[in-house]
């Protein structure tokens, strides 16, 4: 058997981005691998699997370059490194393969529009003859009265866009921090060598770039410099080359602009395909403190159609300050007012504090502003931390207050290095009102009501919906202003979100009669409400409360979950197994409530389903075939969620035809599996039907294999009795495998072995297992057969469950089972 190495692999869609939840973090941030208080790709890579859990699919990662720091890795001193603080470009790579493998794709930082002074470029343009190539990597001047007509952007640092260099003997210009001179456009030169900055990272696997500060790249006497022809000139050549040499790549802009600006970044669809809608931000919080819809309402009304292949990107805290660029100066007051009351909260024209403190650490604020983020039209981009509320510490200069060690336990520094707390690159939070003690991952895992738990389920919730991704948005304005309620439809999903902008109980009466005969479904916990009319629906909605329903024709109700099992189609890229990742696994997910009600040893038949998801999948080789063991937890209305074990095979030509003679029950969809040379068409079945994976499980009990999952191991392991009873090496027994039981699904090895796998996946002792080892460890008890080995299922969290038993096979009347001391379920 070989090992197993490679994983998932990206759905190959060129307009993923669409349905992404994009997870914003600096690596220095996230977590220390070396302690030695920064953050690295080695430290990262090992959290992938938390985000992983999250949910996310795509992580965008600051700034990681070379780089003096002098804002934050802004200042790039060489494009095509990493820092030596964060590690090296192969464990770069090592992280992006492992993102890759997880299913989450990787956004970087491009910054087109300034270096550091410290860059190699500067350097040489700074000592270079004035009117040379090199010297005009930059813009000079002899007087720093050019451009009058542009901001100051960082205007508590910075009095002038220009700096006098003593060395050139002449101002250069520079939006940002004096330490990060602005490249020259017009040289195309500069142009050129930013491509190959481009193509060095898009090579290697980078999924996306943000482009920093976009607006800024070409200067004109007497306009703004901001958003000028030539820069969307540039952006469209640079997508062109991109688009000639990559697939499914993605430029996201970073243009803090009113909406007819940010547009214009999207161009006909040959520009970016994603841009930050900045001005919505600052109006969902305004929304929320005024307790009025208006803000949000009018600047969407505002902002125009964008091309097909777009999307914007939405947020509620990044890095950077709450930007109040984009408000008019009384809105700026009143935030100011109602967000920021202590000066020290201010910084350049914004508002230094995390999500959490912004609202006061009220839940139910927070979870409707993150409600919101996640359906109003975009992909939401989530700032790490701000998942489990963490806070922020506004007395630790420019924007530092929000970019503290991410918090994963109440260990020293927060779990996040093992350095002296001296030695962290900034302190972690310890105010008593948000002290990482109480707000870290490791609390808030252990607690299913914790804020981190309700973000999992909102991001699993969205990704159930194309329609938030991709979906239209019509308002609908019931006379409580205090009500925001939209729709949202994308084919044949039509998701309704209703929110509650107030602090008290509101009502809210809706003309939904274009949705007559339609049952609201609350999409959470799957509860039906009154089918709609022609008069208006009245809801009555708590404070900060906020519902979504699914708008489903009465009748078609729990389409998704318990309907008759239609014969799912599926198709994926490369290997079977991507059948558990991107959309095809949220698709293969609502497809099994209808097939495992299909199923004997299914317990949950009665019951309501409300959802299904594979809470892991192992994949586990015998020769060339391979099986994924998946775990599935299935979520009932009423009743406590269960687990049951469900390994699946991929088969093609004739052995495909002989399950679908034999078994065509066990088939969960037909498969299409694209490759490089062609198609195979197949299906996708349950294993136990599989020979191979007999044989594979029997090889790992043999071996003492561990499988390494996301969320814990699968541990086989060997008795003492297995070395006794074994004549032959065990994996050359004949497989055989007995189906039709109540609870479990055995394979039978020769007249040697029988491997009794349990499907349902309970967390603790086994008493089939325990009573098995006790018996044959102390008991000399010769009608039970002595247990060979077992599988085990060991959850990172510290908890087991018994997945498989292999016990001595005993022949009487050709029914082992009735020798076993436990042998509730006789087979038929
Ligand atoms: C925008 C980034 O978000 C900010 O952090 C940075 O300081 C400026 N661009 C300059 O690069
Ligand atoms: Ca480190």
């Amino acid at each position: 058997m070989r090992e197993i190495t490679e994983g998932f692999t990206l759905d190959d869609d060129p307009s993923w981005y669409k349905d992404a939840i994009i997870y914003e973090l600096h690596v220095r941030a996230f977590y220390d691998s070396n302690d030695d208080g920064i953050g690295d790709f080695g430290g990262l890579t090992e959290k992938l699997d938390y985000l992983q859990d999250l949910g996310v699919t795509a992580v965008w990662l600051l700034p990681f370059y070379p780089s003096p720091l002098k804002d934050d890795g802004y200042d790039i001193a060489d494009y095509t490194n990493v820092h030596p603080s964060y590690g090296s470009l192969s464990d770069f790579k090592t992280f992006l393969r492992e993102a890759h493998r997880r299913g989450i794709r990787v956004i970087t930082e491009l910054v087109l529009n300034h270096t550091s002074d410290q860059h190699a470029w500067f350097q040489r343009a700074r000592r270079a003859r004035p009117g040379s190539v090199w010297r005009d990597f930059y813009v000079w001047s002899d007087n720093p009265e050019k451009y009058k007509d542009a901001r100051i952007i960082f205007k508590d640092f910075e009095t002038s866009n220009w700096t006098w260099d003593p060395v050139a003997n002449a101002y250069y210009w520079h939006r940002f921090y004096h330490h990060q001179p602005d490249l020259n456009f017009e040289n195309p030169e500069v142009g050129r060598s930013l491509k190959s900055v481009v193509n060095f990272w898009l090579s290697m696997g980078v999924d996306g770039m943000r482009l920093d500060a976009i607006p800024y790249l070409y200067e004109r006497e007497g306009t703004n410099c901001e958003n000028l022809p030539e820069t969307h000139q540039y952006l469209r050549t640079l997508r062109r080359q991109i688009d000639q040499r990559f697939r499914n790549r993605m430029l996201l802009a970073e243009a803090n602009q009113w909406p007819e600006d940010a547009v214009a970044y999207f161009g006909n669809g040959d520009e970016c395909q994603m841009a930050f809608h900045f001005p919505v931000m600052p109006r969902m919080f305004m929304a929320l403190r005024m307790e009025d819809r208006f803000p949000i309402i009018d600047i969407l009304a505002q902002t125009p159609h964008i091309p097909e292949n777009c999307q914007w990107a939405l947020f509620l805290r990044n890095h950077d300050e709450l930007t109040l660029e984009m408000v008019t100066d009384e809105e700026r007051d009143y935030m100011y007012r109602v967000y920021a009351h202590d000066p020290q909260m201010r910084i350049n024209l914004g508002i230094r504090r995390r999500l959490a403190s912004l609202l006061g650490k009220d839940w139910n604020r927070i979870e409707l502003m993150n409600a919101l983020l996640f359906s109003l039209p975009g992909t939401p981009v989530i700032y790490y931390g701000d998942e489990i509320g963490m806070g922020d510490n506004i007395y630790l200069g420019d924007r530092n207050s929000v970019r503290t060690p991410m918090q994963w336990s109440s260990d020293r520094n927060a779990g996040f290095s093992k350095a002296s707390p001296h030695r962290l690159y900034l302190p972690t939070v310890i105010d008593p009102d948000s002290h990482y003690e109480a707000f870290n991952v490791e609390a808030q895992q252990n607690n299913p009501h914790s804020m981190l738990w309700w973000m999992k389920r909102l991001v699993a919730m969205r990704k159930r919906y194309k329609a938030f991704g991709r979906g239209t948005l019509e308002f609908l304005y019931p006379d409580n202003h205090r009500v925001l309620a939209f729709t949202r439809r994308y084919q044949d999903e039509v998701i309704l979100v209703i929110a509650n902008l107030s602090r008290f109980v509101q009502y809210a009466s809706l003309d939904l009669s274009a949705f007559k005969g339609s049952a609201p479904i609350e999409l959470f916990g799957r509860a039906e409400f009154p089918p709609i009319s022609d008069s208006p629906y009245v809801l009555t909605l708590g404070p900060h409360s906020f519902y979504w329903f699914a708008l489903t024709p009465v009748g078609a109700i729990f389409e998704r979950s318990n309907s008759q099992r239609a014969p799912l189609q599926l198709a994926v890229s490369g290997h079977w197994s991507n059948v558990f990742s991107g959309r095809t696994r949220v698709t293969v997910e609502d497809s099994l409530a209808a097939y495992l009600q299909t199923r004997r040893w299914f317990g949950g038949k009665a019951r309501q389903i409300k959802g299904t998801e594979f809470t892991e999948i192992v994949p586990i080789r015998w020769d060339s075939a391979e099986t994924c063991i998946t775990e599935v937890q299935v979520e009932y209305t009423e009743e406590d969620p269960e687990r049951y074990l469900m390994p699946l095979s991929f088969a093609s030509g004739e052995r495909a035809e002989q399950i679908r003679e034999s078994a065509p029950a066990a088939i969960l969809a037909q498969l299409t599996v694209r490759k490089k040379d062609g198609e195979e068409t197949g299906i996708l079945y349950d294993a136990i039907l599989d020979k191979d994976f007999g044989r594979a499980l029997i090889d790992a009990i043999d071996r003492r294999r561990q499988l390494r999952g996301t969320a814990g191991d699968f541990v086989a392991s060997f008795t003492r009795a297995m070395r006794e009873i074994r004549s032959v090496p065990v994996t050359n027994l004949e497989v055989s495998t007995i189906r039709a039981e109540q609870s479990n699904s055995s394979f039978v090895y020769g007249d040697e072995f029988i491997l009794k796998l349990f499907r349902r996946v309970d967390r603790g002792v086994n008493p089939d297992l325990e009573i098995g080892h006790f018996l044959t460890d102390r008991v000399p008890f010769q009608h039970t057969p002595p247990v060979a080995g077992t599988i085990e299922y060991r959850t990172k969290r510290g908890e087991t469950a018994s997945v498989g038993i292999l016990q001595k096979y005993i022949h009487n009347e050709g029914d082992a089972w009735s020798q076993t001391l436990a042998p509730s379920r006789p087979i038929p």
